[in-house]
Formats: structure tokens, C-alpha cells, sequence
């Protein structure tokens, strides 16, 4: 099946007609009918698939058993209203570029396995990556087991819903065994490419990120008769935070974002009692973030102590920063070099990737794919298919160099 045909079979799963975007979410039926797909694939070309204890997806080719095993993929899941290519665009390029390397003629001296991890995107649980987090070692069952979803039902119910059980979670270290390398294609999230004029570049490090959740606990009261200096509105500081937000990320070179917000008890005539809002903060170095939160954090407080609010900050979650394997970076730039003569453009992200955590332990490395308004989380997120092609060609360069004679 063609690049083609693979991406319009795959295009109207998960689309809103409202917003003409993406919603994707972990162990919903979008995500039964992107795995259902996945498994489709895999079987048809007659891999051996398999899910994992913790619902990552995987198709092999030769017998991973062996341990050098190179394996490609991503994600299929979305954040609200994603855009098509976000994930998607890795996994089904890993199956062209199986295609292309058969087409080829290929002779594979080392196992190749395609992977698709599970709840990468974090949009129903609040965590990124927790599929490969949990085969890492790096998120434990028992902080796993406290994910709750904006409707209260915990990650393990909603596993046992999707009919994947939930009591098998956790390490998975004899599976991260398997693989000698690990090649992970995704739509840029940027410009630097288009800016460039490559339509596929090489990545050099994840910028250190995470998600930090701050309570504002006010008093609820009648929006019509509660005299103004009698208030306790948590909305006020909470506003003031999202511009400190702004103002520490411009002074620290980084960026901060607060895109989700809770409000209780969420009525038009109602003062909040409660204000919950989420910062995404990213920078290119730890002593920038930490600079940023430190910032946010203290602008907060004070901005709770001035309306008698109570402040909680809760760090959800963090990610180091990223330097991909010299080796396996450097071999790929070669690779995808060669023949054209072309240097291929080696650049760092914003943005965080399953590969950023398997990097913790395995060689990883990723490929970028042009992205011309540099847009993503976004319906309008997009890739020309001259591209997306080139990209699959890459891929295929890439995983011939790395696991064919
Ligand atoms: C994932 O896409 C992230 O960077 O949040
Ligand atoms: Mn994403
Ligand atoms: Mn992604």
C-alpha cells in the first residue's frame, strides 16, 4: 500500500467535522481504530505484531530476540484538536519505508520493528509519553495508577474499558533490550527547514520541558452583589500569572505557555472558587526553565497573596534535556548525505517525543520533516506530500544504512 493510500485511509479517523481537527485520545475508539489500523498494517505484510505490557504497538520483522534489533515509529494519538501529521506522519512513513526497502531489494542483516506508542500526546491523562515513560522505567505504576481524566475515571479503568489489562503495566527493560537503535520521523514543529529550504533535517536535542499545575483557591460568590473589595477571586491571579508567564519566558530567551484552564465552579454569575491553569514551559537549557518557573511561580504567589487567594503549584511532569546519540546522528547525517552530496541540516526542537525518552536508554535518533507554516497542535498543521515522500525516501536511506548489507 503507498504512502498515499495508507494516509487518506488513515485521515478521517479521530477528525472533528466542527474543527476539522484531530481528537485522538489514549484508549478512547479514535485510538481502538488508529491501533485497529496499525495492526492491519503490520499483519498484512505479514510482520509479527504484538501489543506490549504498557499498549505500545509493535511489528517485527526478523526476530528481535536478537537484541540490535532497528526500530522506527511514533504516535497516533493527538492533543485536541491536532493536526494529521503530529505522529501519524512517523508511523505510516515507517511502513512506506519497510514498502520502499522491500521494493528495493533490500537484505536485512539486523531485525527492523515499527512501533506505535501509546498516549504520547498526554491529552486525556495529562502526562506526555506515557506509554514509552512506563517501558523506560521512568513513570511508575504506582504514579500511573493516580492518572485521572477530566471525567474521573483513572488510567487503569480506562485501559480495562479499552479491554487492555491494566494490572500488566509497568518496566519493560527485556523489550528496550531488543533494540540497537531507535529512528523516529516527525513533522517539524518549526520553521527551520522551510527557513532552509531542506524538505528533511536531522535532530540534535529536545529543549528541557515539562507541565507545572497551579491551584488559585478563591471564595464563590454572586458576580451580581459581591462588592468588588469584598472578592476573593482567584481569576484575578491567575490572569496576572499568565502575564508573568510571558514576561519571565521573554526575559530567559525560553517560552511559556498557560493553554488549559479549569474553573469551579465555572458559572457565568459565580465569582470561581477554584482556577486550575497549566504551564508548559520550555527552554533551551535547564538554568533558562528553571529561571522561568522560579519567575512564575514567586509572580504567583504574590499575586495570590494580594487577593487572599491560596496558591498550590504542582509539577506534573519534567523532561531533561535531550542530546540525541553522536553516533547514530552523525551516521544518519552520512547516510542521508551521501549520493546527493548534500549536508543535511542537524536542529534542536521545542518539543517533546517518545525518542527523547527511549534516548534515556537506547541509541535514538530523528529525522524532521518540512513543514511550511511551521505550524502543529493545530488543524492547520501540514506537510506537501512532495515531502512527506521525501521524507519516507530518507527513512528508508536511514533504516538501509542502519539495519541492510
Ligand atoms: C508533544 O508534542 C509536546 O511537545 O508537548
Ligand atoms: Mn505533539
Ligand atoms: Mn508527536
Amino acid at each position: 500500500m503507498s504512502f498515499h493510500s495508507m494516509w487518506a485511509e488513515l485521515l478521517p479517523v479521530g477528525r472533528s467535522s466542527a474543527s476539522g481537527g484531530y481528537r485522538r485520545f489514549a484508549w478512547t475508539g479514535a485510538d481502538a481504530d488508529c491501533r485497529a489500523w496499525f495492526e492491519q498494517q503490520a499483519r498484512s505484510r505479514g510482520l509479527a505484531y504484538e501489543t506490549d505490557r504498557n499498549g505500545n504497538q509493535w511489528a517485527w520483522l526478523g526476530d528481535p530476540a536478537r537484541g540490535d534489533a532497528v526500530v522506527t515509529g511514533s504516535h497516533l494519538d493527538s492533543v485536541p484538536d491536532g493536526g494529521a501529521f503530529d505522529g501519524p506522519l512517523g508511523v505510516v512513513s515507517a511502513f512506506a519505508a519497510l514498502d520502499e526497502l522491500r521494493h528495493r531489494g533490500a537484505r536485512f542483516t539486523r531485525p527492523l520493528g515499527i512501533v506505535n506508542f501509546g498516549d504520547e500526546e498526554g491529552a486525556r491523562f495529562g502526562l506526555a509519553c506515557v506509554g514509552s515513560r512506563l517501558t523506560a522505567g521512568l513513570l511508575t505504576v504506582e504514579q500511573a495508577h493516580r492518572l485521572t481524566d477530566a471525567q474521573g475515571i483513572t488510567l487503569p479503568q480506562a485501559m480495562e474499558a479499552a479491554g487492555h489489562d491494566p494490572g500488566a503495566i509497568g518496566p519493560d527493560p527485556e523489550r528496550l533490550d531488543r533494540i540497537g537503535a531507535f529512528v523516529e520521523l516527525h513533522v517539524e514543529q518549526g520553521r527551520a527547514l522551510d527557513l532552509s529550504g531542506d524538505p528533511v533535517g536531522v535532530a540534535s536535542a529536545i529543549w528541557p520541558h515539562g507541565r507545572w499545575r497551579f491551584d488559585f483557591r478563591g471564595e464563590a460568590n454572586h458576580a451580581g452583589t459581591t462588592r468588588l473589595a469584598d472578592r476573593r477571586d482567584p481569576m484575578l491571579s491567575y490572569a496576572e500569572t499568565v502575564l508573568a508567564a510571558r514576561r519571565e519566558a521573554e526575559l530567559a530567551g525560553a517560552v511559556a505557555t498557560f493553554g488549559k484552564i479549569a474553573v469551579e465552579p465555572n458559572g457565568v454569575n459565580a465569582i470561581p472558587s477554584l482556577v486550575r491553569g497549566w504551564l508548559d514551559s520550555r527552554a533551551a537549557d535547564q538554568e533558562s526553565l528553571d529561571a522561568v518557573v522560579d519567575g512564575v511561580r514567586s509572580a504567583a504567589r504574590e499575586y495570590a497573596d494580594a487577593h487572599g487567594v491560596e496558591l498550590v503549584v504542582e509539577r506534573e511532569s519534567f523532561t531533561s534535556v535531550v542530546e540525541f546519540d553522536r553516533v547514530l546522528r552523525d551516521e544518519l547525517a552520512r547516510i542521508l548525505g551521501t549520493g546527493t552530496d548534500l549536508t543535511v541540516p542537524v536542529l534542536g526542537t521545542g518539543a517533546g517525543h517518545d525518542a527523547g525518552i527511549l534516548s534515556a536508554r537506547v541509541p535514538t535518533a530523528m529525522l524532521f520533516v518540512r513543514n511550511p507554516t511551521g505550524v502543529s497542535h493545530s488543524p492547520a498543521e501540514f506537510a506537501a506530500e512532495d515531502d512527506c515522500v521525501a521524507g519516507v525516501r530518507a527513512l528508508a536511506d536511514a533504516l538501509e544504512g542502519l539495519a541492510c548489507t
